[in-house]
């Protein structure tokens, strides 16, 4: 069985679509958090999911010993050493069309300077903050009448569309096709909220 792991800092609402997405797949998820009291770890909790606590100075030796498929970065708000990214295959997600509004707060940074279009971006883990090469991207367009947590919801909501199916492509090793990912039910939409405005 393959065997993943969702890294995560904060909330843990992309761990979670990722969670429902595969639960009737044949794929191990392990959660684990560099924070002790994230939400994350809870959320794994409630959700059965194994998790543990990971303090960042330990990454080198857990990813050594663990072999997993692909390290899913979810929130996970430190930038992976050189060494600890050598020991693994890891992708991030980031709310916003990248490379713009890199690093923390990027949804309330492009609705305050006044983006009338943002989206999400999902990339190869680089040492860089928010680096490495793009594997894809979806719009999330703002109208005038917009606020910013409508703004936040549409941004997550395609966030919580867009993970799992890259995950899915990615331990199939196939490409993602946003054919797909438009056609997840009868009427040619995934439901993800970009196209709305
Ligand atoms: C998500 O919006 C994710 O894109 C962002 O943190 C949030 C985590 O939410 N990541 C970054 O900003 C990475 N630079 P979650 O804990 O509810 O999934």
């Amino acid at each position: 069985m393959k065997k993943i792991v969702v890294m995560g800092s904060g909330n843990g609402s992309n761990f979670e679509a990722i969670v429902k997405y595969f639960q009737n797949y044949d794929l191990k998820i392990l959660c684990v958090s560099d924070s002790s009291e994230s939400g994350i770890l809870k959320l794994a909790q409630r959700l059965g999911i194994e998790n543990r606590y990971l303090p960042f100075e330990q990454n080198d030796s857990f990813f050594r010993d663990n072999n997993f498929e692909l390290g899913v970065l979810a929130g996970y708000m430190r930038i992976l050493t050189e060494q600890t990214l050598t020991c693994c295959n890891f992708i991030n997600i980031h709310p916003s069309l990248l490379p713009a509004f890199k690093g923390k707060d990027a949804i309330k940074r492009a609705y305050d300077y006044g983006v009338k279009v943002s989206g999400v971006s999902i990339h190869h883990v680089s040492s860089e903050l928010d680096g490495g090469k793009i594997i894809a991207q979806y719009p999330v367009f703002l109208d005038e009448t917009m606020n910013l947590s409508e703004f936040e919801q549409a941004i997550h909501d395609v966030e919580h569309a867009l993970y799992p199916p890259v995950i899915k492509c990615i331990l199939e090793n196939k490409l993602f096709s946003f054919d797909m990912f438009l056609r997840q039910d009868n009427q040619g939409c995934g439901g993800c909220g970009g196209c709305k405005h």
